[in-house]
Protein backbone atom coordinates (compact mmCIF):
# COMPACT_ATOMS: atom_id res chain seq x y z
CA UNK A 1 0.00 0.00 0.00
CA UNK A 2 1.44 3.32 -0.85
CA UNK A 3 2.33 5.74 2.28
CA UNK A 4 -0.14 8.12 4.20
CA UNK A 5 0.02 11.29 2.33
CA UNK A 6 -0.45 14.84 3.56
CA UNK A 7 -0.46 17.92 1.77
CA UNK A 8 -0.26 21.27 3.90
CA UNK A 9 -1.77 24.09 1.91
CA UNK A 10 -1.73 28.44 3.24
CA UNK A 11 -1.80 30.85 1.28
CA UNK A 12 1.66 32.12 0.01
CA UNK A 13 3.20 28.31 0.77
CA UNK A 14 6.34 30.61 1.88
CA UNK A 15 5.38 30.60 5.92
CA UNK A 16 3.09 28.22 7.21
CA UNK A 17 2.96 25.11 4.94
CA UNK A 18 6.32 24.46 4.61
CA UNK A 19 7.01 24.79 7.96
CA UNK A 20 4.14 22.77 8.40
CA UNK A 21 5.92 20.03 6.12
CA UNK A 22 8.90 20.38 8.00
CA UNK A 23 7.81 19.39 10.95
CA UNK A 24 5.57 16.66 9.99
CA UNK A 25 8.74 15.90 8.04
CA UNK A 26 11.00 15.73 11.08
CA UNK A 27 8.43 13.86 13.69
CA UNK A 28 8.05 11.20 10.93
CA UNK A 29 11.63 10.40 10.55
CA UNK A 30 11.98 10.59 14.47
CA UNK A 31 9.23 8.27 14.36
CA UNK A 32 10.62 6.22 11.75
CA UNK A 33 7.75 6.42 9.91
CA UNK A 34 6.72 6.95 6.01
CA UNK A 35 4.64 9.04 5.25
CA UNK A 36 4.20 11.25 1.83
CA UNK A 37 4.24 14.98 2.78
CA UNK A 38 4.32 18.47 0.07
CA UNK A 39 3.04 22.04 0.77
CA UNK A 40 1.06 24.51 -1.77
CA UNK A 41 -0.43 27.49 -1.61
CA UNK A 42 -3.45 28.54 -2.76
CA UNK A 43 -1.71 32.05 -4.08
CA UNK A 44 0.00 32.18 -6.58
CA UNK A 45 2.39 35.13 -5.73
CA UNK A 46 4.86 32.88 -4.87
CA UNK A 47 5.56 30.45 -6.98
CA UNK A 48 8.88 28.98 -7.28
CA UNK A 49 10.21 31.38 -4.45
CA UNK A 50 11.87 29.82 -1.70
CA UNK A 51 10.04 29.78 2.15
CA UNK A 52 10.07 33.47 3.55
CA UNK A 53 13.92 33.97 5.75
CA UNK A 54 11.95 34.06 8.61
CA UNK A 55 10.75 30.94 8.17
CA UNK A 56 13.93 29.65 7.21
CA UNK A 57 15.32 30.44 10.50
CA UNK A 58 12.75 29.40 12.64
CA UNK A 59 12.89 25.47 10.98
CA UNK A 60 16.95 25.94 11.10
CA UNK A 61 16.51 26.58 15.08
CA UNK A 62 14.69 23.23 15.13
CA UNK A 63 17.25 21.20 12.73
CA UNK A 64 15.25 21.39 9.97
CA UNK A 65 16.87 22.80 6.63
CA UNK A 66 13.92 24.26 4.07
CA UNK A 67 15.73 26.56 2.00
CA UNK A 68 15.46 24.33 -1.01
CA UNK A 69 11.74 24.05 -0.73
CA UNK A 70 9.84 26.26 -3.60
CA UNK A 71 6.75 27.59 -3.41
CA UNK A 72 3.65 26.21 -5.82
CA UNK A 73 0.07 26.36 -6.36
CA UNK A 74 -2.50 24.21 -5.02
CA UNK A 75 -3.58 22.07 -8.76
CA UNK A 76 -6.53 19.69 -8.78
CA UNK A 77 -4.69 16.44 -9.13
CA UNK A 78 -3.52 17.00 -5.31
CA UNK A 79 -7.03 16.08 -4.56
CA UNK A 80 -6.25 12.22 -5.75
CA UNK A 81 -2.62 12.19 -4.91
CA UNK A 82 -2.93 13.69 -1.04
CA UNK A 83 -5.06 11.45 1.22
CA UNK A 84 -5.60 14.75 3.38
CA UNK A 85 -5.00 18.34 2.68
CA UNK A 86 -4.77 20.76 5.79
CA UNK A 87 -5.62 24.02 5.36
CA UNK A 88 -4.07 26.42 7.73
CA UNK A 89 -7.01 28.99 8.30
CA UNK A 90 -10.90 29.26 6.99
CA UNK A 91 -9.75 30.95 3.99
CA UNK A 92 -7.23 28.29 2.34
CA UNK A 93 -9.93 25.60 3.42
CA UNK A 94 -12.73 27.68 1.62
CA UNK A 95 -10.73 27.72 -1.34
CA UNK A 96 -9.77 24.25 -1.19
CA UNK A 97 -13.61 23.06 -1.12
CA UNK A 98 -14.49 25.42 -4.07
CA UNK A 99 -11.90 24.18 -6.15
CA UNK A 100 -12.24 20.65 -5.14
CA UNK A 101 -13.04 18.24 -8.32
CA UNK A 102 -16.31 16.42 -8.13
CA UNK A 103 -15.43 12.44 -6.82
CA UNK A 104 -11.86 14.00 -5.60
CA UNK A 105 -10.51 11.09 -2.79
CA UNK A 106 -8.99 13.56 -0.66
CA UNK A 107 -10.11 14.70 2.70
CA UNK A 108 -10.10 18.38 3.93
CA UNK A 109 -9.36 19.93 7.27
CA UNK A 110 -7.77 22.55 9.01
CA UNK A 111 -4.41 21.70 10.12
CA UNK A 112 -5.00 22.45 13.85
CA UNK A 113 -8.70 20.16 13.50
CA UNK A 114 -6.24 17.49 13.80
CA UNK A 115 -5.47 18.75 17.44
CA UNK A 116 -7.52 17.64 20.24
CA UNK A 117 -8.56 21.04 21.50
CA UNK A 118 -8.38 22.99 18.74
CA UNK A 119 -10.37 21.94 15.98
CA UNK A 120 -11.85 25.36 14.08
CA UNK A 121 -8.95 27.45 14.76
CA UNK A 122 -6.44 28.78 12.27
CA UNK A 123 -2.39 28.84 12.05
CA UNK A 124 -1.98 32.62 12.76
CA UNK A 125 -0.47 33.98 9.45
CA UNK A 126 3.44 35.27 10.47
CA UNK A 127 4.41 36.93 7.15
CA UNK A 128 3.26 40.61 8.15
CA UNK A 129 4.86 39.99 12.05
CA UNK A 130 8.16 39.66 13.45
CA UNK A 131 10.11 36.47 14.88
CA UNK A 132 8.33 35.66 17.23
CA UNK A 133 5.05 34.49 15.38
CA UNK A 134 7.29 32.43 13.27
CA UNK A 135 8.24 30.83 16.67
CA UNK A 136 3.82 30.74 17.64
CA UNK A 137 3.67 29.14 14.08
CA UNK A 138 6.66 26.47 14.70
CA UNK A 139 4.68 25.46 17.98
CA UNK A 140 1.04 24.88 16.09
CA UNK A 141 2.49 22.99 13.60
CA UNK A 142 4.81 21.01 15.33
CA UNK A 143 1.40 19.95 17.25
CA UNK A 144 -0.08 19.76 13.87
CA UNK A 145 2.17 17.22 12.75
CA UNK A 146 2.24 15.17 16.36
CA UNK A 147 -1.26 15.25 15.84
CA UNK A 148 -1.23 13.60 12.52
CA UNK A 149 1.49 11.00 12.90
CA UNK A 150 -1.07 10.00 15.97
CA UNK A 151 -3.86 9.82 13.14
CA UNK A 152 -1.65 7.59 10.59
CA UNK A 153 -3.34 4.59 10.67
CA UNK A 154 -6.43 6.28 10.37
CA UNK A 155 -5.66 8.10 7.23
CA UNK A 156 -6.88 5.47 4.90
CA UNK A 157 -10.26 3.26 5.36
CA UNK A 158 -12.99 5.86 6.38
CA UNK A 159 -11.68 8.02 8.74
CA UNK A 160 -12.73 11.58 8.38
CA UNK A 161 -11.11 14.62 9.70
CA UNK A 162 -12.83 16.39 12.66
CA UNK A 163 -14.89 19.06 11.23
CA UNK A 164 -15.14 18.19 8.02
CA UNK A 165 -18.22 19.18 5.92
P1 LIG B 1 1.78 31.97 4.25
O1 LIG B 1 2.05 33.53 4.51
O2 LIG B 1 0.38 31.87 3.68
O3 LIG B 1 1.86 31.38 5.62
O4 LIG B 1 2.85 31.51 3.31
C1 LIG B 1 1.89 34.50 3.53
C2 LIG B 1 2.91 34.71 2.62
C3 LIG B 1 2.77 35.67 1.66
C4 LIG B 1 1.61 36.42 1.59
C5 LIG B 1 0.59 36.19 2.49
C6 LIG B 1 0.72 35.22 3.45
N1 LIG B 1 1.50 37.42 0.60
O5 LIG B 1 0.47 38.13 0.62
O6 LIG B 1 2.37 37.57 -0.24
Amino acid sequence: MANPSVLFVCLGNICRSPLAEAALRRAAAAAGRAIDVDSAGTGDWHVGHPPDSRAQAEARRHGVDIAGLRGRQVEPVDFERFDLILAADDRNLEHLHAMRPTGATARLALMLDMVPGRAGEGVIDPYYGGPEGFAATWADVTAVADAVLAHDGLLHDGWTPPRTG
